[in-house]
């Protein structure tokens, strides 16, 4: 079997670097020790990042609410994002009161239109999310454009994307970046996890009296939430941090592996141009998915269908009065994407074996 993402093995590489840095934080001997610890870990991913500050947190989807509110989005302010996302996404803009704005995607990169943002940005626009949706940065000239003209914040959801660029800049830059590190991503902790970044350090002040709430008088109490990592995840990533460039150059080749052996009649997830898409997945866009997806599991291959409403379908945001046929883009894709296995613990010929299923199907 070619399980999706086989925890353990993926783990297993890291095992003894992670067994010992478990050890070194129970022995710390403070909760000072285990704050400067945290501390190291967010430097050591600011500079990965090129990015002047790193705050981590508890999980993605708490990443992006304090993103949210450290820029000042409050009740009934619209915020704009894809339709084709996580619900995480949009939770984060309505459980600060916000107003979901939902957009439509573009048909080969998947992420969000530019042009369609352009068309439907209103006075109560404040912010853009900008979701770097399966590794693959979005457009980010034509986004910058867009917020620049009317004065929107971006706060990227880079859930995906840790390490991802755009015209040689890493994502988690053109805003405030927001990282889910959650087990299922590249830079995987155990659980939930996430990272905030910024260069603005105003603003990392501000989150870092929101997300660690001491008496500090000087911060409206109701900005304020509890919700920093704890050290034992911070030292898993830690020990995974180092090799994380390894890990998305391993996810590249086996990438370059299916776009030579798929059919030429299976589309893909296409990069944007000038961009380094980091593949937590590897999309393939197919009428027949279902079926395919059947196949390949009878042939011991495991794929994923991640999105299959789109989010301005759902019964949670009916309140906002969307229908079908809003976003055609985000619901045809949603019919017809599928997620073959891109771990970095597959081999070559793993890849090449599940191309030849495919096209074995399609004989
Ligand atoms: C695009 C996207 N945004 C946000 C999140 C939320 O991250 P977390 O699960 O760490 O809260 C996820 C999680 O899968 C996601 O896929």
């Amino acid at each position: 079997m070619i399980p999706y993402k086989d925890y353990q093995k993926e783990n297993e590489i890291f095992s003894k670097k992670i067994t010992n840095n478990i050890e070194e934080v129970i022995k710390l001997k403070s909760e000072y020790k285990h704050e400067k610890y945290i501390e190291n870990f967010e430097k050591e991913f600011a500079e990965y990042n090129h990015s002047k500050y790193a705050i981590a947190v508890n999980s993605g989807t708490t990443a992006l609410q304090i993103a949210l509110k450290a820029s000042g989005i409050k009740k009934d302010d619209e915020v704009i994002l894809p339709a084709y996302t996580y619900i995480s996404t949009a939770l984060a803009v309505s459980n600060v009161g916000a107003k979901p704005g939902f957009i439509d995607i573009k048909k080969d990169t998947l992420t969000i239109d530019p042009e369609k943002i352009r068309v439907n940005v209103s006075n109560k626009t404040k912010a853009i999310i900008p979701v770097h949706i399966h590794g693959n940065p979005c457009d980010m000239e034509g986004i910058l454009e867009v917020a620049k003209k009317y004065n929107l914040k971006i706060i990227e959801d880079a859930s995906h994307a840790h390490g991802a660029e755009y015209s040689n800049k890493k994502v988690g830059n053109f805003g405030i970046g927001c990282f889910s590190c959650h087990t299922t991503k590249n830079l995987a902790g155990i659980g939930n996890s996430g990272l905030i970044t910024t260069n603005d350090k105003r603003l990392y002040e501000i989150i870092k009296k929101m997300v660690e709430v001491k008496n500090n008088p000087d911060l409206n109490l109701s900005k304020r939430t509890p919700c920093k990592i704890n050290a034992i995840q911070a030292s898993i990533l830690k020990a995974k941090l180092p090799y994380l460039d390894k890990i998305i150059t391993r996810k590249r080749n086996n990438a370059c592996s299916y776009i030579k052996n798929l059919p030429k009649y299976i589309e893909y997830q296409k990069e944007e141009k000038d961009s380094k898409h980091v593949y937590r997945d590897f999309v393939i866009i197919t009428e027949k998915r279902e079926k395919l997806a059947n196949y390949l599991e009878q042939n011991g291959v495991e794929t994923k269908i991640r999105y299959k409403t789109p989010l301005h379908l759902t019964g949670y945001y009916k309140y906002l009065g969307c229908k079908r046929g809003d976003f055609q883009v985000t619901e045809e894709i949603c019919k017809k994407t599928l997620c073959l296995p891109i771990s970095y613990s597959l081999s070559k010929k793993d890849i090449e074996y599940i191309c030849s299923k495919i096209i074995t199907n399609e004989l």
